[in-house]
């Protein structure tokens, strides 16, 4: 076998084709991304078919762009790798049945991957994970703080219970008229606006480190609809900036609270939501006294792509922890079994 620990990744479980190659699990050789969202805009969201349709056709393209710009050959390969779930479960099967076809045509092993270990993961990019660990994953599906002791190894010890962080930042920004994908209109909105309208902050039992983002979501909703019924103009900037400080103070009190709890020495920032502005600031504020490590991804590695995906699979296959020909695209698999 080669001595380089070269792995091709592919992610395709929303609305990003993407193929990486990754060496050693620390280091981005390629990592092509094709996204879909103009596609989508126009319906306010994802469609489904329209998604699998896109990654039908790009996929092939994207993995061939992929070992050409990392400069290799499949014989250099010593695996492939594919986020099993969760997601689209049309969507993941593309990704899944490419890398089944990959594996069979270059006697490759087939590592399967879920999607938020490699959002985890994408930290592994930029610096060596140190344990325990704890990480914030905020992305348009989770809201979820994971604790872990080593590599592979994550606890959920907080998660939404109803929507996720993305999700309320698309469906605030579409009822401000806002397109689709809503969360990055309303950070720049945020910057020009102020906490005006004190909106309310789920923080739940005192000793939860759960989320709940439906009640501050109908909040922003009512005062939108209140305001236009008396003809009184509210200023989207203030909404935004409103919202965002909500969402923000219960994010990052959380954190801190269970980072200081579970004793960790480094804390991870992950998902297409680790893009905010917002978050990432107050975040760092929040640690910047501490001595805890505090690691946020790039924004290119915080929405989806397969490096992450890459990074994740390089754990699996030091364990030799491989899929068979029946990995199956699973849209609810769950992190702490995989
Ligand atoms: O991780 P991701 O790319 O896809 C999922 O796995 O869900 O996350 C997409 C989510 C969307 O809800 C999008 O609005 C949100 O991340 N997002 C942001 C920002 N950039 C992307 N939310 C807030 N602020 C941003 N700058
Ligand atoms: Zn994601």
């Amino acid at each position: 076998m080669n001595e380089r620990e070269l792995i091709l990744a592919i992610e395709t479980s929303c609305d990003e084709t993407s193929a990486a190659v990754i060496e050693s699990g620390t280091t981005i050789l390629s990592n092509v991304v094709s996204s879909q969202i103009d596609s989508h805009k126009r319906f306010g969201g994802v469609v489904p078919e329209i998604a699998s349709r896109h990654h039908v056709e790009q996929i092939t393209v994207i993995v061939e762009e992929a070992m050409h710009e990392a400069g290799v050959d499949f014989a250099d390969l010593a695996a492939v790798a594919v986020t099993e779930g969760p997601g689209l479960v049309g969507a993941l099967l593309i990704g899944v049945n490419a890398a089944k076809a990959i594996a069979f045509a270059h006697q490759l092993p087939l590592i399967g991957v879920h999607h938020i270990a490699g959002h985890i993961y994408a930290n592994r990019l930029l610096k060596e994970l140190e344990f325990p660990l704890l990480a914030l994953v905020v992305s348009g599906g989770h809201t979820e703080l994971i604790y872990m002791e080593n590599h592979g190894e994550f606890e959920v010890i907080g998660e939404t219970r109803d929507d996720a962080v993305g999700e309320a930042y698309d469906k605030v920004a579409r009822t401000l008229g806002l397109p689709y994908p809503g969360g990055p209109h309303i950070d720049r909105l945020a910057v020009n606006g102020e906490d005006t309208l004190q909106f309310p902050r789920a923080w739940l039992e005192p000793d939860s480190f759960d989320f709940s983002f439906s009640g501050l979501k109908s909040a922003v909703i009512n005062t939108l609809h209140n305001a236009k019924q008396r003809g009184e103009n509210v200023q989207a900037e203030d909404v935004a900036a409103s919202f965002q400080a909500s969402v923000i103070d219960v994010l990052v009190t959380k954190t801190k609270k269970a980072a200081e709890e579970y004793k960790v020495r480094q804390v991870l920032l992950a998902g297409g939501v680790a893009a905010n502005k917002g978050l990432r600031t107050a975040l760092e504020e929040a640690f910047f006294k501490e001595p805890i490590d505090l690691v946020i991804p790039p924004l290119s590695l915080c929405t989806d792509n397969a490096a992450m995906i890459g990074a994740a699979a390089s754990i699996k296959f030091k364990q030799q922890t491989f899929a068979g020909m029946d990995l199956n695209g699973q849209p609810s698999l769950e992190l702490e079994n995989d």
